[in-house]
């Protein structure tokens, strides 16, 4: 009698180890699986996150990004600066906290701006259902006269609080409603279809009047790629994090 409570013991006892064990097992999960569901805070909060955060993302930056946005990731002509809290995709500058800005960006490495590489049946507007997508129009394409060019560049010219002509200014006024479409109503910039703001002296693509000619009369689509199938899960969100906190100068 006494050898079987014993047993039934041992057998209960080594259940609990073995529960405890998984346990602790899950709390020594590697730093890469418990950043994927770690919100910014909880990272910033953990030296072992953070730094996995940090390693991780400028080994991705030089190996994948910076070719393009270049080392530091201030970009160049036609690539965006990713570190001066300016953003063309998703983030208003209005969040609430860190965890929107952060999926926000997640979203943009995962699928990508203006991404056509996927099969026929889950594109849309000629692009991947899953992109961000958004067209500058070229309006020479369309039709505009020189002189309209003229004028739409001498109040985007204005807006951004250059020196311009006012009669040129003026004229525009008929034409410049189109814009508020993907500018937003005041010229401020509407991250839903990634158009830059008007209303500053922060360009991608260059605030000279040639440029800005080139840019009404011609188009624009930028692309990025897409990186969800490129990086594993871990990469992706220590980029989208280490972006958002460098941005904010942390
Ligand atoms: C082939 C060039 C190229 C490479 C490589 C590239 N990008 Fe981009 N990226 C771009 C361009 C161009 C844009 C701007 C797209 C547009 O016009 O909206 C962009 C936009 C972005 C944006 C959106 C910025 C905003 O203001 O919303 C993010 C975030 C971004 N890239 C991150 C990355 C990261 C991280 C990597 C590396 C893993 C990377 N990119 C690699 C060209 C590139
Ligand atoms: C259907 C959407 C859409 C409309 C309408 C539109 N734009 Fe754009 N515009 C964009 C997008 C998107 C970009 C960024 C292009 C890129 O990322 O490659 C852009 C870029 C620009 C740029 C370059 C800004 C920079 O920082 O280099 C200028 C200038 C511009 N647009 C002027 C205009 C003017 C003027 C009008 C109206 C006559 C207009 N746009 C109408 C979507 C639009």
């Amino acid at each position: 009698m006494r050898s079987i409570i014993m047993r039934l013991f041992a057998a209960a006892s080594g259940l609990a180890l073995l529960i405890s064990y998984s346990g602790a097992a899950q709390s020594q999960d590697s730093p890469a699986d418990r950043v994927l569901n770690a919100s910014p805070y909880a990272i910033a909060a953990d030296e072992e996150l953070s730094g996995f955060v940090r390693v991780t993302a400028e080994a991705a930056i030089g190996e994948h990004c910076a070719s393009c946005h270049s080392a530091d990731l201030t970009g160049k002509p036609g690539v965006p600066n990713l570190v001066d809290y300016d953003w063309l995709w998703g983030i208003t500058g209005e969040e609430f906290n860190d965890v929107n800005p952060v999926m926000a960006i997640q979203q943009t490495l995962l699928y990508g701006v203006r991404n056509r590489d996927c099969p026929e049946d889950q594109m849309s507007y000629g692009a991947c259902s899953d992109t961000r997508y958004s067209e500058m129009p070229g309006y020479g394409v369309l039709g505009f006269s020189e002189e309209q060019l003229n004028d739409l560049t001498e109040w985007v010219v204005d807006m951004s609080g250059g020196e311009a002509d006012a009669a040129a200014v003026e004229r525009a006024q008929a034409t410049v409603t189109i814009c508020a479409e993907c500018h937003g109503g005041d010229s401020y910039g509407y991250v839903p279809y990634g158009g830059p703001s008007l209303r500053d002296d922060i360009w991608l693509y260059g605030g000279d009047r040639d440029t800005i000619y080139d840019v009404i009369a011609n188009g624009r689509l930028g692309e990025c790629p897409p990186w969800g199938n490129t990086l594993d899960a871990a990469t992706i969100k220590a980029l989208a994090v280490y972006i958002w906190n460098t941005s904010l100068g942390l």
